[in-house]
């Protein structure tokens, strides 16, 4: 299929209402889109991007009274984050409604729920008139994108619609937040710390899988945000003895070792919203190895070190 590109959010709309799929930007990274009731469509979404059956996916709404048709239930917890960060980079887990294909949630009874506070993702929800699961518009495994050509990099001619809009602000997916139990647990670090979660709900703490349960987040175990290169995380007084030819480096400090492709970044900010793009300009220019200097884990900052612990694991 031939994709088809536009900036309306209106004409991408039309193609998520007659069944397609659609990629478009948000705060966080660039989602692709599918009527969430649409069990066909969702499908689609699981084959273009290769993503395995078992990694569920992240209803996005418009407005809040849309969460109804999601789950059954929003708990004390959930209601409290809502109030505080919605629309925002955050998804809560809820249990599951009826009505929601078991295909979106891979077989899970609870449904990840997020409301997207950048313009753009805002008027295509709320043209489609439904809920949109949409994952990162990536192909599964790849850093996710955060510009649109990224995601036409991965998925042209796999996808019906790349709705463009400029890079994404954040640079990184959005905190996920079990709300199901007494006590909200941090399934996926994000623009919203741990911190500030406990700032509502001071239970708030972060998920560790027991060996005996199934994972909460299925998504976790798999392959993640990796580029063809090698990645290696850096503490920026550490000496590199010797810098193979090929390699690149990432990071907020200058350095004085010679690479070939070299990104310094003002702020943690700015190295969050640039990281997965810089591994994917890197694999463009077949670098071998990925120097990415380590930051101090508060913030955003958690969430970045958690995303390239991840890529170093490749
Ligand atoms: O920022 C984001 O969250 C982006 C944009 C497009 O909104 N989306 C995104 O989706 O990152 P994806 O599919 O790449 O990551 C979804 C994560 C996975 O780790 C998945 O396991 C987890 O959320 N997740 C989704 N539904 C869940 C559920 N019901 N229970 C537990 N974890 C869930
Ligand atoms: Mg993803």
């Amino acid at each position: 299929m031939k994709t088809v590109l536009t900036n309306d959010p209106l004409e991408a709309a039309e193609f998520i209402k007659r069944g397609g799929i659609v990629a478009f930007p948000t705060e966080t990274v660039y989602g692709l889109g599918a009527n969430v009731f649409d069990e066909q469509a969702v499908a689609k979404i699981f084959e273009a991007k290769r993503r395995p059956a078992d990694n569920p996916l992240i209803a996005h709404i418009s407005d809040i009274g849309q969460i109804t048709t999601l789950a059954t239930e929003v708990t004390e917890n959930a209601e409290k984050f809502i109030q505080i960060f919605f629309p925002g980079p955050l998804t809560i887990v809820l249990p599951k409604f009826d009505a929601v294909p078991y295909i979106a949630t891979a077989g899970l009874d609870t449904i990840g729920v997020r409301m997207p506070r950048f313009e753009l993702a805002h008027r295509l929800i709320a043209a489609c008139g439904v809920p949109v699961v949409a994952p990162s518009a990536n192909l599964s495994g790849r850093p996710s994108p955060t510009t649109w050509h990224a995601v036409a990099e991965d998925l042209d001619d796999r996808i019906d619609c790349i709705l463009q809009g400029d890079p994404t602000e954040i640079g990184l997916e959005s905190t996920v937040v079990d709300c199901t139990g007494e006590v909200p647990l941090l399934l996926r670090q994000g623009a919203v710390s741990l911190e500030q979660l406990k700032a509502i709900v001071p239970e708030t703490r972060p998920y560790e899988a027991t060996a005996h349960e199934q994972p909460k987040s299925p998504g976790l175990k798999h392959r993640h945000y990796s580029p063809t290169a090698k990645v290696l995380i850096l503490d920026h007084k550490f000496e590199i003895s010797n810098i193979e030819s090929g390699a690149a480096y990432i990071g907020v400090n200058e350095r004085g070792d010679r690479f070939q492709v070299t990104r310094i970044c003002r702020s943690t900010d700015e190295y969050a919203q640039s990281v997965f793009e810089f591994f994917r300009e890197c694999d463009r220019k077949g670098i071998k190895t990925i120097y990415c200097e380590m930051v101090e884990e508060t913030g955003i900052g958690a969430a970045l070190m958690d995303r390239l612990r991840r890529a170093a694991k490749g």
